[in-house]
């Protein structure tokens, strides 16, 4: 899961789909990154975290890290939360394969091409948007996951 600073719509992706991994004993590594380093070693964003919190999911445990080109060997799937972050992990890619793995998350729930709003400068409704947004699209990817379909 990567968006721009890995403390607001990254970590939440991260932490939703660790947590349906849980639930349904599956035997799938999720973690997340930023493109930019702006925030590496930083908690994921208070009212991310409390906005995740207050509707079950914790993600207080997560630090921010970059995205780094070794990535593409690491995870089959690079789940992008915007256009910005699909150009930034693109330019890391070497190979058709890598590039192969970049998907918009929420083409996941048939909104193609759509972005996972930034909530950073915006309000608390914004962060209750983004949690709605993270939270149908990894059902989406559980569902996939547990039927071979990715
Ligand atoms: P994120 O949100 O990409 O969802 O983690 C942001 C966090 C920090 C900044 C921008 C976006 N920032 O400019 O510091």
């Amino acid at each position: 899961m990567v968006c721009l600073g890995n403390i607001c719509r990254s970590p939440l992706a991260d932490g939703l789909l660790r947590q349906k991994v849980s639930d349904n004993n599956l035997d799938v590594e999720v973690d997340s990154a930023g493109t930019s380093a702006l925030h590496a070693g930083d908690a994921p964003d208070h009212r991310m975290t409390a906005t995740a919190k207050k509707r079950g999911t914790d993600i207080s445990f997560l630090r921010a890290r970059q995205f780094k080109s070794k990535d593409f060997q690491d995870f089959d799937l690079i789940y992008v939360m915007d256009q910005s972050n699909l150009r930034n992990v693109l330019a890391l890619s070497q190979t058709d394969s890598d590039k192969k793995k970049v998907k918009l998350i929420l083409n996941e729930i048939s909104k193609i091409d759509a972005e996972v709003p930034d909530p950073y400068y915006g309000g608390q409704a914004g962060f209750e948007h983004v949690y709605d947004l993270l939270d149908e699209a990894t059902e989406i990817i559980i569902e996939k996951i547990k039927n071979n379909q990715l």
